[in-house]
């Protein structure tokens, strides 16, 4: 089956698992949801997935606006991996409610645990914990592969009864102020104006002025800056001069930059 992947990434984790199952699917193309068109989802690939990260309990905005632009296509098969770090709560069924809007199905979504780059509230934790999370994240892949594969319908898996009904209510609460969260942005003096965080923004968030960066309140709170700087300049708050910084071990900065090949011949 000819599948389109279209991924959404901060960190390389989403990245990472949209290449593992295309390696797994074999007839599998990737895309970058932060940097094809608006109208790259009007394919005719048969299948088309949808990898990204679980922002706040939720989908990402980037996410949900790539969705308008998806084929209305009923017999194509839609499927979703929601990449996170332990809750996925409802997002899953949100996508598959906003699918719905759209007249379209999810026919199964997937829930994958892999390390934290939620560094507001700390660093990814050890390094064996982070390679056992990637393991096993490696081995569902494989099964997710199998299932997709084959056309199953279902699972839309979903974190605990009480965790999606309180997590949503968060993440309605906190939705509408994603883009100005980059407020708590600062650089500390080891800041040399490479630019690097630039770059590595979805949205074009980030402005150079006098060689260090200006957040222009646009934020898809990708976390994409803070984690990528090689000074480990950037801080979030107070607390994040004392954490580590994270990215998938296998994934480099010029992945995340790269043009997609499609949009490049067109
Ligand atoms: C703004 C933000 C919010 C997040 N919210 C959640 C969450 O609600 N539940 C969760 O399990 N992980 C959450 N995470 C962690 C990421 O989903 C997780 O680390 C994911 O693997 C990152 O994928 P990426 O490297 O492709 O960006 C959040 C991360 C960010 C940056
Ligand atoms: S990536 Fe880091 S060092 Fe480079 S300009 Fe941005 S904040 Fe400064
Ligand atoms: S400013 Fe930083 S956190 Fe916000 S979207 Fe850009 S890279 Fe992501």
């Amino acid at each position: 089956m000819k599948t389109d992947l279209f991924y959404y990434t901060g960190t390389g984790n989403s990245l990472w698992a949209a290449r593992t199952l295309a390696e797994a699917l074999g007839e599998a193309e990737l895309f970058p949801i932060s940097r094809v068109r608006a109208d790259a989802g009007r394919t005719d690939a048969e299948a088309v997935g949808l990898v990204f990260p679980v922002h706040i309990w939720g989908v990402p905005r980037r996410v949900i606006a790539f969705l308008d632009g998806i084929k209305r296509d009923p017999s194509r098969y839609h499927f979703a991996i929601a990449v996170n770090a332990g809750q996925v709560a409802a997002t899953l069924l949100q996508l598959r409610g906003l699918l719905q809007e759209r007249g379209l199905a999810l026919a199964c979504g997937f829930d994958l645990v892999m390390p934290s780059n939620y560094i507001p509230w700390g660093g990814p934790g050890p390094r064996e914990g982070q390679m056992k999370r990637i393991a096993a994240a490696r081995e569902k892949i494989a099964a997710i592969a199998s299932n997709v594969a084959a056309g199953a319908q279902g699972p839309i898996e979903r974190g605990p009864f009480w965790q999606n009904l309180l997590f949503t209510g968060f993440n309605r609460l906190a939705f509408s102020r994603v883009p100005s969260m980059d407020k708590s942005f600062w650089t500390d003096p080891r800041c040399n104006g490479c630019g690097v965080c630039r770059q590595v923004c979805p949205c074009g968030n980030i402005e150079m002025k006098e060689d260090k960066p200006l957040w222009l309140h646009r934020c898809e709170q990708c976390l994409a800056c803070i984690q990528w700087c090689p000074q480990e300049a950037i801080q979030f708050g107070k607390r994040t001069p004392r954490y580590e910084r994270y990215h998938h071990p296998e994934v480099r900065l010029q992945d995340l930059t790269a043009v997609p090949k499609r949009q490049e011949e067109e």
